[in-house]
């Protein structure tokens, strides 16, 4: 190791000791295609002890670490010189400069500052937060107070977008994108969960996004656009139209949550037809299939109770809508929403897009067993999609 960088690591060990250490970055990486961008590092207090949070900006998110000083001391051994050529340590008197040539020769410099600083100990809980209700149109939305405190009767409704986020979080991760992800929130009513969505891929993922929300209330479309413009977001409108005159160019991920029953196979075509990647939906009101179910007469031990027939109803309309996706090419899952206590509507399929499927004979033949066995003529999503018995 360089005496510079021996020298550097030392001071910020001294530093972290004497509880000067206000902030760290380590840039510049070795191979200019890391998906490792920088390591941006802060002192934190959790728990009564000192640590140190390293953020790591990856291409596409960020993952946050906390390290003891030692550890920290380590960290920084593995990644000076081998991933990073530079290291700036800001102290509340000083900052210390590292810099690596390609070549290995390193300089170190330090520079007194004009004004003492302060450490800062507060996690950066909120910045981490998939959602965050400290940004301005939760409040706009009418979600939080003016200073970003949920109200009291919108928890529900928070904790519902927040566990929202987690799962579209997870679906999303592990996708690659090239350039703009395309999105459409398809039934999008009031913008929560579009906002929340636009947050977490611009602000957690960093991704660049156009995220259209669909509906077809002019006043809603009217009043969540003039909170898009006022927030300044780029990246996310909201069209006035119906999910099924809506035509995207392009579509990466199709969402559609709580979208009136059949609404949500006209939204399931369109992500299809478009060829969406992910296919995410909440379906919400199953009267379709109930109406055909009930209207053939047929009954067997289960759907002879009227509350039954209706829950059997939700699970064959959702069952076919699921082998519809996997007929065209995607691996379906079935997921919970939400905790039952907030809403029935707690069921999310997902559709991830793997291509076309080489039992599709097999896929059509268990389509067809359920209907037969329901008494039901055609599912709408069949023919919206012209699938032939
Ligand atoms: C129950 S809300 C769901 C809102 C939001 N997706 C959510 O989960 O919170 C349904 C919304 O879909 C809109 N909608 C219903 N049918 C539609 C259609 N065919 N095309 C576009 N929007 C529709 C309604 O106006 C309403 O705002």
């Amino acid at each position: 190791m360089s005496e510079n960088l021996e020298k550097f690591i030392s001071r910020v060990g001294e530093t972290a000791e004497e509880n000067m250490l206000v902030k760290m970055t380590l840039s510049k990486p070795v191979n200019k295609h890391d998906d490792l961008r920088n390591i941006y590092v802060k002192p934190v207090l959790i728990k009564e002890k000192r640590l140190f949070a390293f953020t790591y900006h990856y291409e596409r998110r960020d993952e946050v670490k906390n390290y003891d000083a030692a550890q920290m001391l380590q960290m920084l051994r593995e990644m000076l010189p081998d991933r990073f050529l530079n290291a700036v340590l800001f102290t509340v008197n000083e900052d210390v400069t590292l810099l690596v040539s390609s070549k290995g020769k390193s300089t170190l410099q330090t520079k007194k500052v004009q004004e003492c600083r302060e450490q800062n100990l507060e996690h950066d809980k909120q910045k981490n937060r998939l959602v965050n209700p400290a940004n301005p149109w939760w409040y706009q939305l009418g979600l939080t107070t003016r200073e970003g405190k949920v109200t009291a009767d919108m928890q529900h409704k928070f904790k519902q977008i927040y566990k929202y986020a987690e799962i579209v979080e997870s679906l999303i991760k592990p996708m690659k994108f090239e350039g703009t992800v395309h999105i459409a929130d398809m039934a999008a009513g009031k913008g929560y969960l579009t906002f929340a969505l636009y947050e977490l891929l611009t602000q957690k993922m960093n991704l660049d996004v156009d995220i259209k929300g669909v509906e077809i209330r002019p006043d809603l479309v009217l009043k969540i656009n003039e909170i898009i413009r006022s927030s300044n977001l780029k990246g996310m409108e909201f069209v006035e139209s119906s999910i099924e005159d809506f035509k995207p160019e392009k579509l990466d991920v199709l969402i559609a949550l709580h979208a009136c029953n059949t609404a949500t196979d006209d939204a399931i075509a369109s992500g299809i037809k478009a060829g969406a990647e992910l296919i995410v939906c909440a379906p919400c009101c199953h009267k379709q299939i109930r109406q055909e179910m009930e209207r053939s007469g047929k009954v067997d031990a289960i759907t002879r109770y009227g509350i039954f027939l209706e829950r059997q109803a939700v699970m064959i309309t959702d069952t076919i809508r699921a082998l519809i996706m996997e007929y065209y090419g995607y691996k379906t899952q079935v997921m919970e929403f939400i905790e039952m206590e907030h809403t029935p509507k707690n069921v999310l399929l997902v559709g991830k897009r793997v291509g076309k499927p080489n039992n599709r004979d097999s896929i059509l033949l268990k389509i067809n067993e359920l209907k037969k066995q329901y008494g039901i003529g055609q599912h709408y999503l069949e023919t919206l999609l012209e699938i032939q018995e």
